[in-house]
């Protein structure tokens, strides 16, 4: 079996203009545009591309996008004072807080200071409570980004056995609370699970999060099962730099009946559910 690859980009490009259609819907009845700050700390290369991203594709959906770029010696207070501003700005719908941050930063704190209403990275822990529960809330871009791309491929989650391999705060845990919200039957692998081969094995879907590049084999995979790739590793190979992902594309891609490539995968899938979130948190806020 030759396995279908999930085109990340177009549905990304689909959800975006779905979302730029309601934005405009949103300005007319509102008379104001979905607004998302962004705050960086710092002048990690990486981030700064994110930012740049996260903004070009703000405006393209017709939404409001602030930057607020702080030096790496920004205090902590600083960084607090300004969400607080932030929070407290009824044209701000959104607010992020980009990661990673100087180590003198502490970022759990930071990020629980963002009004849970204003907080479309679904970082915070009210909203990581929220989804844990079963009620609304803002949940996290890549694991949302995920479910869109399996719901699009076609893969059925209702009694699914599905594997996440990793368990962060950031993807594993969230998209193991929205996959148990689908009813699947959920395993979380992570660096000391024993025997991850066989885990991963029983697997109808691989979700793929660990941040180790090309960890998850070929012959790891189900003949016929899904597989969501989340990693973004840079590696030097045959003396370029390459961009792979957790899973080994060409061994899995020969025995799975989906997969994600990277880059083009769940990337570009992120942008797209936080410019949804965005959306989302407007809609709300101008109910309230
Ligand atoms: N750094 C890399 N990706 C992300 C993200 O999705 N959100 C935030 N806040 N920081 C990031």
């Amino acid at each position: 079996m030759t396995a279908r690859i999930i085109d990340g980009k177009a549905v990304a490009d689909k959800l975006n203009a779905e979302t730029a259609a309601k934005v405009a819907a949103f300005v007319k009845t509102h008379g104001r545009a979905p607004g998302l700050a962004v705050v960086l700390v710092g002048e990690d290369p990486a981030s700064q591309v994110y930012v740049r991203n996260k903004g070009k594709a703000t405006i393209a959906a017709g939404m409001l996008s602030v930057e607020h770029k702080l030096p790496a010696e920004a205090s902590e207070a600083e960084v607090l004072a300004l969400v607080g501003k932030l929070n407290d700005d009824p044209k701000i719908d959104g607010i992020l807080f980009q990661l990673p941050v100087p180590k003198h930063i502490n970022a759990d704190r930071v990020i629980d200071t963002i009004d849970p209403a204003k907080d479309v990275d679904g970082f915070n822990v009210v909203n990581a409570g929220r989804l844990a529960v079963g009620f609304d809330g803002l949940f996290p871009c890549t694991p949302l980004g995920c479910l869109v791309l399996l719901d699009e491929a076609g893969v059925k989650l209702e009694g699914a056995e599905v594997v996440v391999v990793g368990r962060s705060n950031l993807v594993g845990k969230p998209v193991t609370q929205l996959l148990l919200r689908r009813n699947a039957t959920v395993t979380i692998a992570h660096s000391r699970t024993k025997d991850l081969a066989a885990v991963c094995r029983r697997a109808d879907v691989v979700i793929a999060a660990v941040g180790r590049p090309r960890m998850i084999q070929g012959d790891w995979i189900k003949p016929g099962a899904a597989v969501i790739d989340v990693g973004i590793n840079r590696i030097e190979e045959g003396g370029k730099n390459r961009l792979v992902g957790d899973v080994d594309y060409d061994a899995a891609a020969k025995v799975a009946s989906a997969i994600t490539p990277v880059p083009g995968g769940v990337g570009p899938m992120t942008i797209a559910c936080l410019l949804r979130n965005t959306l989302t948190s407007a809609e709300r806020r101008a109910k309230r």
